[in-house]
């Protein structure tokens, strides 16, 4: 758990990014992902790219993340990692933009929205294959995605932001 926790989770609310939200005042430490949120996150899921999903605790945004469906190549795993069927690419669910505004960082807010999205990764799969959790990461995250149970890819040292991954069932919610 990070230090000293002072985010009371039941008093946290979800909902899905509308015409309404006004989201300029939310900023983390990412630039990029800021520019995406403030500027193109709702034209993004008005082309059905990718769904946002806000966390706003005592009426303000404090977390972001936006899901898409994606694949994960078996022939680009360990073969320790692989599933023993015969499939050649695994169906997962795509996490991108995820965010905490950056005041409130280090008391599990991040982990909540790996959490919701491993939640949703699960429902997902009761009505579409759905058996990974897959994301591009900034490379002054992975340590943060890797103590959630995430993996990194082989070969990934050249690409700016490695592939990451977590099988859904490995890991208890
Ligand atoms: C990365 C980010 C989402 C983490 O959110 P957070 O709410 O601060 O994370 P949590 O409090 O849930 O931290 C969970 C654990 O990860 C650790 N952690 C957090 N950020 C970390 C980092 N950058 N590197 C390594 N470990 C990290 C915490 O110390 C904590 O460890 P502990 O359980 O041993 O105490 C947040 O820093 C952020 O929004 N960064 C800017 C946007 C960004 O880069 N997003 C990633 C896109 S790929």
């Amino acid at each position: 758990m990070a230090s000293s926790s002072s985010i009371d989770f039941k008093k946290m609310t979800v909902h899905i990014l509308n015409d309404e939200d006004d989201l300029s005042s939310f900023e983390c430490k990412n630039k990029e992902i800021n520019d995406f949120i403030h500027n193109e996150a709702k034209q993004f899921q008005n082309e059905r790219l990718g769904v946002s999903y806000i966390f706003s605790y005592e009426g303000k945004p404090v977390g972001f993340v936006t899901l898409s469906m994606a694949d994960l190549r078996k022939g680009k795993m360990k073969s320790e990692d692989r599933l023993v069927i015969g499939k050649e690419n695994y169906p997962a669910l795509q996490i991108s933009q995820l965010a905490v505004c950056a005041k409130l960082e280090r008391k599990d807010i991040g982990t909540e929205l790996c959490n919701f999205s491993l939640g949703k990764a699960y429902n997902f799969s009761e009505k579409v294959g759905c058996r990974f959790l897959v994301l591009n990461a900034k490379r002054d995250v992975v340590g943060f995605y890797e103590k959630y149970g995430f993996k990194l890819l082989p070969k990934q040292e050249e690409r700016r932001e490695p592939v990451m991954f977590l099988n859904i069932f490995d890991k208890k919610y």
